[in-house]
């Protein structure tokens, strides 16, 4: 059986995971959130005590690193370092940029590029991340370069880790979006950027309902697909 591909690259708090896990569900897609599997590899050197941009420490911690990726009976994406589920824990605000700098590495983009083509290769997908469209699926059937200005996305990340009770300080949130964005897109490996043939989505200004029906448009318009037709 033929699976379809949809992929969803841009910057940090662009919305990408939010919207995405929703246009899945309409659409009867797994989800892959491609920036957890990043995570969990900035996880794994913070607690061996490695610098995660140490590009010779971290290709030699790879090989021995078990992570795994499992969807609960709630349908959502788990992950696994080493048998333990640490869906939680790669969310914490300072794993953001020891996975930012982990992913600029190319042992650790090649170590994880298999995971992620299998999946495409076992299910219809919507895969969001920042190389998705460009390296990881060139042949997705949708390609979706998802964005918003800087301090639009700054105030939803910051929002965000507010309602989990974090404390967090505007500016540095802004900050921390400017200094990700300017890593992920001045690496040399697999840089975030819109390719050719991807659909510009711009976000500024728009809520979240806006943002999907915009999204769930392009794909509608684009794609043979409608809700639910490929429920499995
Ligand atoms: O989407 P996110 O914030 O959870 O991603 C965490 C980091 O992982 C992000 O700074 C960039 C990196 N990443 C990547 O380089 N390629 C992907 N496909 C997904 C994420």
């Amino acid at each position: 059986m033929e699976y379809r591909s949809i992929a969803i690259d841009g910057p940090s708090g662009a919305g990408k995971s939010t919207l995405a896990k929703r246009l899945a569900q309409e659409l009867g897609f797994l989800y892959v959130d491609t920036g957890a599997i990043y995570r969990t590899v900035g996880l794994a050197a913070r607690r061996q005590g490695i610098d995660p941009a140490d590009g010779e420490r971290v290709a030699a911690m790879l090989p021995g690193l078990s992570i795994t990726m499992g969807y609960g009976a709630d349908g959502l994406q788990h992950m696994f370092l080493d048998g333990e589920d640490v869906t939680a824990a790669i969310r914490e605000n300072d794993i953001s940029a020891c996975a930012s700098k982990a992913a600029a590495l190319p042992a650790v983009r090649d170590f994880l590029m298999e995971m992620q083509r299998r999946t495409a290769r076992e299910h219809h997908v919507i895969m969001d991340g920042r190389d998705i469209g460009t390296v990881v699926l060139p042949n997705a059937d949708l390609k979706i370069f998802l964005t918003a200005a800087p301090e639009a996305r700054a105030e939803r990340r910051y929002q965000e880790l507010m309602e989990r009770g974090q404390r967090a300080d505007f500016d540095q949130v802004l900050r921390e979006v400017v200094e990700r964005d300017r890593r992920d897109t001045q690496r040399e490996t697999a840089p975030l950027r819109q390719g050719p043939d991807a659909v510009l989505a711009d976000t500024t200004g728009l809520d979240l309902e806006e943002s999907f029906q915009l999204l769930l448009g392009i794909i509608q318009e684009r794609l043979d697909i409608r809700e639910g037709t490929h429920e499995e």
